[in-house]
């Protein structure tokens, strides 16, 4: 039973507002959340309400989103009897009564939800992630994490048109040598892009932002600093890019900073740096209404690359059912705050798995210090996660959270099931 609830407003990593929730059982225990926020161009996830008050952070404060936790989901839910998250997700879904939760936010509900959670394992006096993987009935794994290194795109001010360049430390024995490894790369890319390009600019995700222009660039900055750290590219480190393609969309075909390619010259090219850059999983490669290149994509590279969809998905089983029957891609990302509650987050998750896709968690451009995705990624045993660069408050604290969960449940299996 709940007791009380409320919700306040916060700064996330950019400097914009967002919420923090706490929830209190009654009995006393506590959990509190708070909700990331991200701005890819995916039109099919939960929607962020915003107060639109042009005096407050250009409109983009979030009071309203509080005084609506703090009133109606309040009313709704203090001193009702709930029989676990599941019943008071399905409540709050239904309180919001739209499929896309824009009526209270999802950021109203995913708060609520998340930090609901919170509390029934402290209420419980068992780790957050084990409480999730009871209601998921999956069982855990820790994440291969994916650390953000170069960024370019919409979160960052340089020419690279591609959103995120990663690596991940596939021959990792542990999440904590593994975390070691990518941040010895990411220190020797600092010093190679400071000696080269003269700046460490930094984007959203904490990747550094030089200013080169084409994919190709990027890549070949990572693998120089991956072999000048002492690490063999491919069996220790693999790289992965999100292209965010929907951003790359031009006349005749997609920009990727030198001239337009077509929908096969972008495939080409996918398939080259899988070959010279040892990169191995690729998200939103091609744009979400170009359901050619995503056919062209899945039966010419499918089997040997994992194409993450994003944008397309928006978190949702339904749309990650219908991606899976026609072919879009091979894997999904989510994205808990466009799920909208944890209960939906876990049914996205559930339906990749069904459709034989794998899944990666992930953070969003603008975080907190919150490490709920930390848990939910060992929780939900999907074997991945990308939570941005080895560096960066709100970044690290979810490896860091991973590390002490490793440290805690000994012998946990690392990386995707196979
Ligand atoms: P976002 O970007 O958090 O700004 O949406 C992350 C992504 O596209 O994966
Ligand atoms: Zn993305």
């Amino acid at each position: 039973v709940i007791d009380d609830l409320s919700a306040w407003e916060i700064l996330e990593s950019r400097g914009r507002p967002t919420v923090a929730v706490s929830v209190t059982f009654r009995g006393g225990a506590t959990g509190t959340t708070q909700v990331p926020s991200g701005g890819s161009p995916g039109k099919h996830g939960g929607v962020e309400r915003r107060d639109g008050d042009p005096r407050r952070f250009g409109g983009l404060g979030v009071l309203g989103v509080c005084r609506t936790i703090e009133t109606e989901i309040r009313d709704a839910v203090v001193g009702r009897r709930f029989t676990g998250l599941t019943e008071l997700d399905r409540a709050l879904a239904s309180l919001d009564g739209t499929a896309d939760k824009s009526r209270l936010g999802a950021n109203a509900t995913l708060g609520v939800s998340q930090a609901t959670a919170v509390a029934l394992a402290a209420h419980r006096g068992v780790p957050l992630h084990r409480l999730l993987s009871g209601c998921a009935g999956t069982s855990e794994r820790l994440p291969l994490p994916f650390f953000n290194v170069v960024n370019g795109g919409a979160h960052a001010t340089n020419r690279l048109r591609m959103l995120e360049f990663m690596i991940a430390p596939v021959g990792a024995p542990s999440i904590r040598e593994g975390i070691r490894w990518c941040a010895e790369i990411y220190a020797m890319l600092r010093h190679n892009v400071l000696r080269g390009h003269g700046n460490i600019n930094l984007g959203y995700e904490g990747g550094f932002a030089p200013d080169i222009v084409e994919p190709e660039e990027a890549l070949r900055l990572i693998l120089e600093a991956t072999v000048d750290a002492g690490y063999t590219p491919g069996t220790q480190i693999g790289l992965a890019i999100d292209a965010e393609a929907d951003n790359l969309v031009a006349d005749g075909g997609y920009d990727l900073g030198g001239p337009v390619v077509s929908t096969a010259g972008l495939v080409d090219r996918y398939e080259q740096m899988m070959r010279t850059y040892f990169v191995f999983s690729v998200e939103d490669a091609v744009a979400a209404p170009d359901r050619d290149g995503w056919a062209l994509l899945r039966s010419r590279l499918g089997d040997r690359l994992q194409l993450v969809a994003d944008a397309a998905l928006g978190t949702q089983a339904a749309n990650i059912r219908d991606a899976a029957g026609t072919g879009l891609g091979n894997a999904a990302l989510i994205k808990p705050n466009q799920a909208g509650t944890v209960t939906e987050t876990l049914e996205a998750i559930a339906a990749a798995r069904e459709a034989g896709w794998t899944a990666m968690i992930s953070h969003r451009s603008g975080e907190t210090g919150d490490t709920f995705i930390a848990d939910l990624a060992v929780a939900t045993g999907v074997g991945q996660i990308k939570a941005g660069a080895p560096a960066g408050g709100e970044r690290v604290a979810k490896y860091n959270r991973l590390i002490e969960i490793e440290l805690r449940s000994g012998d946990l299996p690392v990386g995707p099931p196979l």
